[in-house]
């Protein structure tokens, strides 16, 4: 536990479910208030905001699509007024039609590359002005499509490496200022977005099979380590991605 981390306010992008749901709640459990941000999801995020309020914490469903400027002007409006500040950006909603990158249209490209990348300029570059005591915490979470070929991975793994980019230059500006920017980058899981990848099961258990912790990812894995960067504990590092697969990535 962070104690530190008490009474920050946090953004969670696309937190209804998978890896976000798991980030929501344990910044919730580290008894920071958390905006649990959904785009479709509303039933989904509505129990995670119940389920949180049920253990004596705080959150709130906002719902916005984060590939969208005016959306995300209506969204951080409403956060700064519910919360009037904002400390913490947890940039984990990424959006992506599975396929072959040579099948993908310009509108795809476009669509993938603002929600997926973009988004995470768009919203820092909201937030500064919500930000409070010269501290602040951004994390991205990335996967290894920004680096390696993910087949049927469409164009998500550019916006990926697009991501990871925007992550070290948005580190870079605003270190001086008590703003850590850093970002996950992890190993496969089983959630929906990597169901809709096809061949999906024999890509899982290919994964599980290689995995020398002996089992792939889930979301409190990747939580644990946005709990950890968003503490005071990470306050040398600085535009890193913290590698979290069980040590898949070490396996040839
Ligand atoms: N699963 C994996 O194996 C894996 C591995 C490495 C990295 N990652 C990364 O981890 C993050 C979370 O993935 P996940 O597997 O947990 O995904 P998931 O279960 O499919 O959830 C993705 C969430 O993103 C939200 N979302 C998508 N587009 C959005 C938009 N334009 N605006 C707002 N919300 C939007 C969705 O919200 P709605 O349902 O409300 O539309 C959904 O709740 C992603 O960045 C993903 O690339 C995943």
């Amino acid at each position: 536990m962070y104690p530190e981390l008490r009474g920050k306010h946090a953004l969670v992008t696309g937190a209804a479910r998978g890896f976000g749901r798991a980030i929501a709640w344990r910044l919730a459990r580290e008894g920071v208030k958390v905006v649990v941000n959904y785009r479709r999801s509303m039933t989904e995020a509505g129990k995670v905001v119940e389920e949180i309020k049920s253990e004596g914490g705080w959150a709130i469903p906002i719902r916005a699509d984060i590939g969208k400027e005016e959306s995300l002007d209506r969204m951080f409006e409403e956060i700064k007024k519910e919360l009037g500040f904002l400390d913490i950006l947890v940039a984990n909603a990424a959006f992506g039609v599975p396929g072959r990158m040579l099948e993908a249209t310009p509108h795809y490209w476009e669509v993938t590359m603002a929600s997926s990348a973009r988004s995470l300029l768009s919203m820092t570059q909201r937030m500064i002005p919500l930000m409070r005591d010269n501290w602040g915490r951004i994390i991205s979470i990335s996967s290894d499509g920004g680096q390696k070929v993910i087949p049927g991975y469409g164009v998500v793994g550019p916006a990926k490496a697009a991501l990871e980019s925007i992550t070290r230059g948005l580190a870079y500006e605003l270190a001086g200022k008590g703003v850590l920017v850093n970002g996950v980058l992890a190993g496969l899981a089983d959630t929906k977005s990597s169901r809709s990848i096809p061949g999906a099961d024999k890509i899982l258990e290919h994964a599980k099979f290689h995995t020398p912790a002996g089992r792939i990812v889930d979301g409190e894995d990747i939580a644990r380590v946005v709990a950890f960067l968003a503490s005071n504990e990470a306050q040398m590092i600085c535009g890193q991605f913290i590698v979290v697969d069980g040590g898949r990535s070490i396996v040839g």
